[in-house]
């Protein structure tokens, strides 16, 4: 299904956070050119400056705008919004944790993380922005859009990281087309 045009940039942010999920599930990025790190302590800077300039706004928009959208026009959404706000809440709890001990067990905690990060992006892609196109007026998605364009000064495009080529990207199956 071809993502909507108001749910477009949400979509590019959720790529970039695929792209993060598999250095971090991993070890390595699938990427052959990637600088994505090998070195798990330096893994954790990455994600915790991807948290920082990229997913907290991205989070925020989302629980500003899109969820408040959603449980107005689709109530029977409800209780998936419940459960991606409590998955914000764990990636927001992951990366605490991350900057309060970025040494042990690395091994077993950023793969986890990275877990999380892709479950929660596949959810909403796959579930809530699938339902969201099927069952909410196309007015109403262009009002929510507007309403997404509008960010936080500084909070958009700040990715840690290169774009990453089409060719690269981690899943075939992509969540979304970029537009560009
Ligand atoms: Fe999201």
């Amino acid at each position: 299904m071809k993502r909507h045009p108001s749910l477009v940039p949400l979509s590019h942010d959720h790529h970039d956070v695929l792209v993060v999920a598999q250095g971090l599930i991993l070890g390595r990025s699938p990427a052959p050119r990637s600088d994505w790190p090998t070195d798990r302590r330096a893994q954790v800077d990455r994600v915790v400056t991807f948290f920082a300039q990229t997913l907290r706004s991205h989070f925020e928009v989302e629980e500003a705008h899109l969820f408040p959208a959603v449980v107005a026009h689709l109530p029977s959404a409800a209780n998936l919004v419940g459960q991606l706000l409590d998955e914000h809440e764990a990636i927001r709890t992951r990366i605490r944790d991350m900057e309060r001990d970025p040494t042990t067990d690395l091994d077993v905690r950023l793969p986890a993380l990275g877990r999380l990060l892709e479950t929660h992006v596949r959810r909403e892609e796959r579930v809530l922005f699938k339902t969201m196109q099927r069952e909410m007026a196309p007015a109403d998605l262009e009002t929510l859009g507007s309403r997404l364009g509008r960010r936080a000064p500084g909070s958009a495009s700040c990715r840690v990281s290169r774009p990453v080529a089409d060719s690269e990207h981690p899943n075939p199956a992509r969540p979304s087309q970029r537009a560009s």
